[in-house]
């Protein structure tokens, strides 16, 4: 496991992004991301997953609008070094249902693969992955607390 890019002991206050930071900061690790790679993007409701996610496919170089999959569970785009697969799994029933939407082979692309909820995914999410996590500050309703690439 890679040093935390964020370090997850860091005070509070200096992880704490407003939303255009935290656009700054996702737009700068979809310009350096090369694929194959998987992201998982863990907070509660509103907590900014989807909002960080878009940020990382405009610095990837998605060109179209990214919107949320809630529905869909999936939305592909294409960037130039790859496919991006934006998945978000808040409604997904169970695990097991993984495997009718073709996960294991999406999983396995060469793609770069942000996952919103990825808890609803049991122990389906591949081993090899950078964690991000967003939780809300209780007295500042501007910033977000940010947590990447460590033990989350
Ligand atoms: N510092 C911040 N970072 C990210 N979003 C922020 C911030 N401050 C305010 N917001 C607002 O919080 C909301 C975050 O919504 P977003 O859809 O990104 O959350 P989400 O975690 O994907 O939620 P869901 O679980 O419903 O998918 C947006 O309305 C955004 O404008
Ligand atoms: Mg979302």
């Amino acid at each position: 496991m890679h040093d935390p890019i964020v370090p997850p002991l860091a005070e509070h206050g200096h992880l704490a992004l407003t939303q255009s930071e935290l656009v700054a900061w996702g737009e700068r690790f979809g310009r350096v991301a090369l694929p194959p790679l998987v992201v998982t993007m863990s907070g509660e409701l509103g907590a900014g997953k989807t909002t960080l996610a878009q940020a990382v496919c405009r610095g990837y170089g998605v060109a179209d609008e990214v919107t949320s999959p809630t529905f869909a569970l999936v939305h592909r785009y294409d960037a130039p070094k790859s496919p991006v697969y934006h998945v978000d799994l808040y409604r997904l029933e169970s695990p097991d249902d993984l495997t009718q939407l073709g996960w294991d082979e999406l999983v396995a692309e060469e793609a770069l693969i942000l996952i919103e909820w990825p808890e609803r995914a049991g122990d389906r999410i591949p081993h090899l992955h950078v964690p991000m996590s967003l939780q809300h500050l209780p007295h500042d309703p501007d910033r977000r607390l940010l947590y990447a690439g460590g033990h989350v």
